[in-house]
């Protein structure tokens, strides 16, 4: 399977922190685009949160979650079915090969995946593969330089630096958000329209605890640490900054 080097992996803290999201927090700009009846492919599906919110929307429509990690896999499914769920499956794929046929699709969804791709246009190019004429992509990203993180400490700031650094050196991009517009029209999808909006951690140690596992995992505990220390502060603020792109296939 075509893989990407995936900076975050899936440990118990990376774990809790993406199964807090749902589609009203995390996919509310593509609701309008979601109708019952409708099969919906989410790309990189992780513990699947998020594609449950979808499968909700659009039943009794399919829903089918895709993510290179057989424990996401493993994960989707288990908590899809002690949710109940019987519109809602989960297949091992990369986005850069979806196992299924052309035009199987009425809608795409991707939520933070393509800032870790090293060819974001070519995993588009796969999505409107398998969508149909006239079908609804929506994609969400963050953008690094569109952070707010207060107090500035250096040792803060290195730790944030050296997080985007190797995003970008495992193929990522950080600046993803930005260029979803470019990615997908290159991609050739057409009346790109894209949003942004801020995720406030509240508390901080939400988004600090999951860098500072990371740096520990990667054998940098200086990092981890100025992550730790600097979430004690009584005036930390952390906010992340999302973008969301809409877009279509021709008919
Ligand atoms: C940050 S998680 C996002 C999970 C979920 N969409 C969410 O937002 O809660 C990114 C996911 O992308 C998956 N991933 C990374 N590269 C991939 C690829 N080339 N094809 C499929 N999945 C990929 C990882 O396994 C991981 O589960």
């Amino acid at each position: 399977m075509d893989k990407e080097n995936y900076t975050l992996r899936w440990d118990e803290t990376a774990m809790k922190f993406l199964v807090r999201r749902t589609l009203f927090t995390h996919g509310s700009f593509f609701i309008p685009h979601l109708q019952p009846g409708m099969s919906v492919l989410d790309c990189a599906s992780g513990p699947g949160s998020i594609t449950q919110g979808i499968a909700r929307a659009v039943a009794p429509g399919a829903v089918v979650g895709i993510d290179m990690s057989a424990s996401q896999v493993a994960l989707g499914t288990e908590r899809a079915r002690t949710a109940g769920m019987s519109n809602l499956s989960f297949r091992e794929a990369s986005v850069y090969e979806l196992p299924f046929a052309d035009a199987s699709f009425d809608a795409v969804f991707s939520h933070a995946l393509f800032e870790h791709l090293s060819d974001p246009v070519r995993a588009a190019r796969e999505c409107l593969r398998v969508l149909k004429p006239g079908g609804v992509i929506g994609v969400v990203t963050p953008d690094w330089d569109g952070f707010i993180f207060s107090p500035e400490t250096p040792a803060m700031v290195a730790a944030a630096r050296e997080y985007q650094d190797t995003q970008n050196r495992n193929g990522g991009d950080v600046r993803t958000g930005r260029k979803l517009g470019a990615i997908l029209t290159a991609a050739g999808f057409v009346e790109a329209r894209m949003q942004a909006r801020y995720e406030n951690f509240e508390p901080v140690t939400i988004i600090t605890d999951l860098l500072a596992g990371h740096f520990e995992r990667e054998g940098q505990p200086e990092h981890a640490a100025a992550l730790r220390e600097w979430a004690d502060l009584p005036e930390a603020f952390f906010a992340e900054a999302w973008v969301s792109c809409v877009a279509r296939k021709r008919d």
